[in-house]
């Protein structure tokens, strides 16, 4: 994820923003620079590549002596990681200067139109047009500019902004991207998160959306997106630098949980215009989708159960036969696959050997390949015909929670435009289908607040020694998830199974006290799904019962019973994964594992 830092005061700001940055370093990012602004105007140092590069590049900023600049930690969305995509970015007449976080989400637009106004774009950025509209708008008043600016852009962003002519001042301004304004007695500071400036001052003021922020070495003014002053009551941290960067919570596990909504929100919002899903960049054609004769997903671990599910939905939506396969079996199986495949290559690092192996072996007997990546630049997307980027940020626990569920996004996605390419669906089903996905951020939100809940009943099972996850259709490929998730962190002994299968020998496992989670959220096979808990609580199972209120489960047919809204039983997974997302964690935190580095795991396996 970006970072920004911002420093105005009497020393010297470059080693400050490099602080600063060094202390971003644990959101994950590609590159890295600086703008300094002063007497002689903006100066701009930054360079692909870890921090230090920067570093040495400007000897740690030593002789620079300006004591007003900006900086970012670049973690790519528009445009590969190199030094002319990493920000700060300039306007053409050198008199602003930006850093972003964020994704615009109308900068192809706005690029055109400023290429037609004689604007020259030096990076393959969205961040670039907010510099070139800072300079068209400029009439000398730096602020006003500002906010004609921000009036252009659609999506999320935090801004940090330098202007040559007002060498002495800071603009920030933020809309559903995070931004903090942090004050001390001889200098202010922004930072898209309170480590980057904790080091100097815990009293801090939170921007919320649409508002902005004028620094200046000897005070900060807000103003709302109407322009007029805000009085806002200073937020004092006590925290330590370790739990600032969880964001106040105790794990990157449970606050990647937490940033679901929003990811989603990210993921989705981009792609769904005027009721139609839309899909930048994708080259696969409708003559292409018509000749399709199977549709292939590969995928390692979680990334795979993702795929699992999206059988379920591509098949569904589509009536195109989807074969999910795990990527260290397919790439040695010879698989019958050519120029008339497409391969869906799902993963969140983009560097998964087996997954990249697999890739490559596909695309060798002529398969089109599309890839469902997280990592810009990543060797998957390098390889890859087609990029869907699911923008979930860079995911710190080494368990995935928030990839997950922006992949599965993705499947709704996919299978959405597929389905409005090919008309596979009614119109109005399709319109009912987006919009349950345009609901999905709000209704996870609700499921959030089970935390409490959760945490009690993890009391409970902390000393499990064996649990099982039963469903059938998507309730089932989730299952699987939900299994991995508890076995990872909490090394409890797991497994998923289909709840028909339960007959044909897992059963003989289920004794007194066995704990079995059944996921009952497929109206049309609650009643099967139910027989089958009954079957496992007459044998002395305690059951865990996860459904939605369209469901009737009676309160003696399971020894607990979680809600979660109702949606189209295609997407109810997501609503599903987060309620075990948090008991796995919970259940790990009880029993004092390590969960965002669980033993012999790790997050990105570039080995086979
Ligand atoms: C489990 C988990 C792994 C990954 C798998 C694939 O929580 O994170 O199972 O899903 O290693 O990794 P990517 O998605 O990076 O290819």
């Amino acid at each position: 994820m970006c970072g920004i830092v911002g420093f105005i005061g009497r020393k010297p700001a470059a080693p400050l923003l490099l602080e600063g940055l060094s202390k971003l370093e644990y959101r994950g990012y590609d590159s890295a620079g600086i703008a300094l602004v002063g007497e002689k105007g903006i100066e701009i140092y930054k360079s692909k590549g870890r921090l230090q590069i920067l570093r040495d590049k400007i000897q740690d900023g030593k002789d620079l002596p300006q004591t007003v600049g900006i900086g970012h930690t670049r973690w790519a969305t528009h445009g590969k990681p190199s030094d002319e995509n990493s920000h700060p970015h300039q306007s053409n007449d050198g008199n602003f200067a930006v850093v972003h976080n964020g994704i615009i989400e109308n900068y192809a637009g706005l690029k055109k139109e400023l290429q037609a106004e004689g604007f020259t774009f030096l990076s393959e950025t969205d961040t670039e047009v907010v510099a070139h509209l800072l300079q068209k708008y400029y009439k000398g008043d730096f602020m006003l500019a500002v906010r004609q600016t921000v009036a252009r852009l659609e999506g999320a962003y935090a801004l940090g902004i330098l202007c040559a002519d007002f060498p002495n001042q800071i603009i920030a301004v933020r809309r559903a991207s995070p931004l903090i304004v942090g004050l001390s007695q001889d200098a202010n500071f922004i930072a898209s998160d309170i480590p980057a400036v904790l080091s100097h001052t815990r009293r801090f003021l939170q921007l919320e959306d649409g508002e902005m922020a004028r620094l200046t070495s000897g005070g900060v003014e807000l103003f709302d997106a109407d322009g007029r002053l805000v009085e806002k009551q200073e937020l004092k941290v006590s925290w330590d630098v370790d739990s600032a960067e969880k964001g106040g919570y105790a794990h990157f596990m449970i606050k990647e949980i937490m940033e679901q909504p929003d990811v989603i929100r990210k993921t989705v919002s981009p792609r769904l215009k005027d009721g139609k899903v839309v899909l930048d960049g994708v080259k696969l054609t409708e003559e292409q989708l018509r000749k399709l004769k199977k549709l292939y997903i590969v995928a390692c671990g979680s990334a795979y159960h993702v795929g699992m599910v999206g059988k379920y939905v591509i098949e569904k939506m589509t009536r195109i036969p989807v074969e999910v396969d795990l990527s260290s079996e397919f790439r040695y199986r010879d698989p019958i696959v050519d120029k008339d495949s497409l391969v869906v290559i799902i993963s969140q690092s983009g560097e998964t050997a087996d997954t990249l192996e697999a890739l490559k072996n596909a695309k060798a007997k002529g398969a089109r390949i599309l890839s469902i990546v997280n990592v810009v630049g990543s060797s998957i997307a390098r390889e890859s015909e087609d990029v869907l980027y699911t923008w979930a940020g860079p995911e710190i626990c080494v368990a995935t929670t928030k990839a997950y569920s922006t992949q599965l996004a993705m499947m709704y996605i996919l299978a959405a435009y597929i389905a409005q390419t090919l008309q596979t669906v009614p119109q109005a089903q399709l319109d009912a289908f987006l919009d349950d996905l345009l609901r999905l951020p709000e209704q996870i939100a609700e499921v959030l607040k089970l935390a409490p809940k959760l945490q009690q009943m993890a009391q409970r099972y902390a000393y499990l020694e064996h649990a099982y996850y039963i469903g059938r259709n998507v309730d089932y490929a989730v299952s699987l998830e939900a299994s991995l998730k508890l076995k990872e962190i909490s090394y409890i002994h797991s497994e998923a199974y289909a709840a028909g299968e339960l007959k044909h020998g897992p059963i003989s496992l289920i004794e007194d006290g066995t704990f079995v989670v059944g996921l009952a959220c497929c109206e049309r096979l609650a009643e099967k799904m139910l027989s089958n808990v009954k079957e496992v609580k007459a044998r002395g199972a305690e059951v865990l019962v996860v459904t939605n209120d369209h469901v009737k489960v009676h309160a003696d047919e399971a020894d607990h019973i979680l809600l979660v809204p109702y949606t189209n039983e295609m997407m109810s997974g997501s609503l599903e994964v987060v309620v075990m997302q948090m008991l796995a964690y919970y259940i790990a935190l009880a029993r004092k594992c390590d969960i965002d580095k669980p033993r012999n795991l790790a997050k990105s396996v570039t080995v086979e």
